[in-house]
């Protein structure tokens, strides 16, 4: 005769030492991964992002610009006030060509068809209908860094 009457309250001990056991692992790690799940990008990094690392903010005078070869979208760093930079693609929309900076009149020209940027990328004047486009720049510890 087998008595599981004797046996039960054994082997629901062991039963609910394991379901504590699993529960007690599980559910730190579930919550960690709603956590990153619901948890919004820092302003810093955004899903797709590349930061390139372009040289040092000291290393570039107030009103000057840096050109930044990056593949086919090369990247102009305008350095506009003690710690603020803009960056702006190098590459004229009218036909893609890369443009040159003036740092005498402070604007972009293209050597191609004789478009004119400001050194906020709107046009001034030739044949492009579109500004540059604009790239997101911060300054780490005198390093400047473009978000592309
Ligand atoms: S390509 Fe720049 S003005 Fe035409």
């Amino acid at each position: 005769m087998n008595d599981d009457r004797t046996a039960d309250p054994e082997r629901r001990g062991v039963l609910v030492w394991l379901t504590r056991g699993f529960l007690a692992l599980w559910a730190p790690a579930a919550a960690g991964v709603t956590t990153t799940f619901l948890k919004a990008p820092s302003a810093e990094e955004r899903p797709g992002e590349r930061q390139l690392k372009v040289g040092s903010l000291s290393s570039l005078a107030v009103g000057d610009a840096r050109f930044v070869r990056h593949g086919t979208e090369p990247v102009y760093v305008l350095r506009v006030g003690e710690t603020e930079v803009l960056a702006l693609s190098a590459i004229c929309t009218h036909m893609r060509c890369v443009l040159k900076w003036d740092r005498e009149k402070e604007l972009f020209h293209c050597p191609c068809h004789d478009g004119v940027f400001d050194r906020q990328g709107n046009v001034l004047s030739g044949p492009p209908k579109k500004p540059l486009r604009h790239y997101r720049a911060d300054v780490r510890a005198d390093e400047i860094v473009v978000h592309t």
